[in-house]
């Protein structure tokens, strides 16, 4: 009932919304990074917060007929969203923060719905990809490959996971329950990032979370997820 009278809202208000005009890029996001998500991760300090983005993708995972095993992580694949500009002067941050990757996950497979309500907010931003990056024949490196940022040259983070904490329980489950996947700290410890970027917090996630063993699982497969990414790099 709550949804569908949302997703009726969704529709007649996109409408309408398309035509207004692009705010101009935050100047910098200095109000927001004071908002950053709190938890057990060691905090950004030193650094400055450059991207705000919510990832709305997959987590992929891979079985190989053992039904006991658990399953192997194969990396994500996410589009990036810009909602860090218009969150920098928004009165309502405070509580949006912790609502936008749980309402974008329910609305994300139905991407009419999900695309009216980026518009709406004003997240509708498309700033680039995340992806895992090949590096060998068994280590990849998450990456967020922000190539529709108008900066040269634009901002790639390639970073590895230095902390991991459990996502808080009041996080979105997942479409199907599967669970919130872990927030994270990952640092770029190659120096293989580009564009005034060198650490990323993977927090506020929602879904993607693997089954605890791969009874019943492809040999492949994909668990849909939304997390907030905070971008930092050097204080300029
Ligand atoms: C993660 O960070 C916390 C502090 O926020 C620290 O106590 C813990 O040892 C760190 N874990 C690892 C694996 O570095
Ligand atoms: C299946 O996975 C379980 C748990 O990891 C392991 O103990 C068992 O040896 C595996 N079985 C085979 C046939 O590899
Ligand atoms: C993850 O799944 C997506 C969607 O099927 C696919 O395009 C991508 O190549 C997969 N990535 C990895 C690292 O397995």
């Amino acid at each position: 009932m709550l949804f569908s009278s949302l997703a009726t809202a969704l529709v007649l208000l996109t409408s309408s919304v398309s035509a207004l005009p692009k705010p101009p890029p935050a100047a910098n996001l200095d109000s927001l990074a004071a908002r950053y998500p709190k938890s057990d991760l060691p905090a950004p300090d030193g650094l400055q917060l450059k991207y705000v983005l919510l990832g709305v993708g997959t987590q992929n995972y891979t079985c190989n007929g053992n039904e006991t095993a658990a399953p192997g992580t194969t990396g994500a694949v996410a589009k990036l969203y810009d909602i860090g500009t218009r969150l920098n002067r928004d009165p309502l941050a405070p509580w949006k923060i912790s609502s936008i990757s749980g309402l974008a996950l329910s609305l994300s497979s139905f991407p009419n719905l999900l695309e009216g309500y980026l518009m709406l907010e004003g997240y509708n931003e498309w700033m680039g990809n995340h992806f895992f990056t090949p590096m060998d024949a068994t280590t990849s490196l998450p990456t967020f490959y922000l190539d529709h940022v108008k900066a040269t040259p634009f901002p790639i983070a390639m970073v590895s996971k230095k902390n991991a904490t459990d996502a808080p329980k009041s996080a979105c489950p997942g479409t199907k329950n599967e669970g919130a996947i872990q927030w994270l700290q990952l640092v770029d410890e190659k120096g293989l990032s580009a564009g005034g970027v060198n650490t990323v917090y993977r927090v506020e996630t929602a879904g993607g979370n693997k089954p605890a063993v791969c009874k019943d699982q492809k040999a492949t497969f994909e668990v849909p997820y939304t997390a907030q990414y905070w971008v930092y790099g050097p204080k300029a």
